[in-house]
């Protein structure tokens, strides 16, 4: 049973969606207007705003969830994959974008038509026919981050040229997984002992054991298929509630998932107004907030009609369920250089 609702406020428009359930009243309301291919959600608890990118139109884009205002800043560097912020800084970030991890800086609050940046470290090889997608920073500030072959004009992704890495303090990236296809949603277990990891084509979460001292992942086992569920699409990104569930994103499937990777079993399903559902994460004062990244890019002005919110990020409330604050990216020798120079 399902509702919407769509009322004009001033000139946005505000879609709520009401999905019935035994257990709660879940809302789920259109928090921007259409992008691109909106994807890497990062809430950054510090400053309550929403990080997230839009892949081919090159932009990092920040939703200010108390104004509802969203800044953006094109990176002239290739697609944008995924956008962390740099621990201890105000105007820092971390950005995958093309084969890269670049450092960007952006104080966030006004448009930015070209934002400075410096290439860290190449992740892969120039002449790789690859880009880099979706990431995560681990608890000890190493970026996790994947890349995926580059997408045909049919949309089709060639097979097994994409890889997961790991990059710490040395910006040296170091391969964890490979090869994969697309190498997506990635997230940790509040025990940090977990890790669990999306290629989405075999449309399988995959968790790994973790030690968080030297970051090593080992043990691969698959802890839910989605081919043994009634659904389309393939799994995106991933984010984790305190209780240990996981909150997947299904590319093509409508819907957010929960599942309970430890019986494998499916906990719930959340509609969400757009086919292309990239990926999630939790937001808000509380973290009680899901935020929903979807995609709506190389629509015809026909289909754009009919799926007018695709593109957009969502924010679905009364889960009844909390998430972890996001960690940042460590980058080497800041902090101490930083107080070396104040001691001076
Ligand atoms: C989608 O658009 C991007 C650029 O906006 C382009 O690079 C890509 O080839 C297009 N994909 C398809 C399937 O048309
Ligand atoms: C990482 O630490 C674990 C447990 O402490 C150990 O078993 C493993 O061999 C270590 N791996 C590396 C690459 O050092
Ligand atoms: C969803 O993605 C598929 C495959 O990339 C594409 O064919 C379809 O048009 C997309 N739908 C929307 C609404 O963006």
């Amino acid at each position: 049973m399902r509702s919407i609702i769509c009322k004009y406020v001033s000139l946005t428009c505000v879609l709520v969606g009401l999905v019935h359930s035994e257990e709660a009243l879940v809302t789920v309301e259109k928090v921007t207007e259409p992008y691109g291919l909106s994807e890497g959600p990062h809430w950054e608890h510090r400053t309550q705003k929403l990080y997230f990118v839009d892949i081919y139109n090159q932009y990092i884009r920040r939703l200010d969830t108390a104004t509802g205002v969203v800044t953006s800043a094109y990176v002239e560097h290739g697609p944008v994959g995924v956008v962390v912020p740099v621990d201890d800084t105000s105007d820092e970030l971390a950005v995958g974008s093309g084969k890269d991890l670049i450092l960007v800086t952006w104080e966030g609050d006004v448009d930015t038509k070209k934002v400075p940046f410096k290439v860290l470290t190449s992740i892969e090889s120039s002449s790789s026919d690859t880009r880099v997608n979706d990431g995560k920073v681990d608890s000890s500030g190493r970026f996790w981050i994947g890349t995926m072959g580059n997408e045909k004009v049919n949309g089709d992704v060639p097979p097994k040229r994409g890889s997961l890495y790991r990059i710490d303090d040395t910006l040296e990236p170091k391969k964890e997984i490979s090869p994969v296809t697309i190498s997506n949603g990635l997230v940790w277990n509040i025990e940090d002992n977990t890790f669990y990891y999306i290629d989405s084509p075999t449309r399988q979460i995959a968790a790994y054991d973790y030690d968080p001292n030297n970051g090593t992942i080992s043990n691969k086992r698959i802890v839910f298929d989605l081919n043994k569920i009634n659904m389309e699409g393939v799994p995106d990104g991933m984010t984790i509630d305190t209780d240990g569930n996981l909150w997947i994103a299904v590319y093509g499937g409508h819907h957010v998932i929960h599942v309970n990777p430890k019986t494998q079993k499916l906990l719930k399903k959340v509609k969400i107004p757009a086919e292309n559902v990239t990926s999630v994460t939790f937001g808000g004062p509380l973290l009680d907030i899901l935020y929903v990244t979807t995609a709506g890019h190389n629509l015809s002005a026909e289909q754009r009609k009919k799926t007018p919110y695709a593109g957009s990020v969502f924010a679905v409330k009364g889960l009844g369920v909390y998430g972890n604050i996001a960690n940042s990216f460590m980058l080497n020798g800041r902090k101490q250089s930083d107080e070396e120079k104040t001691d001076v």
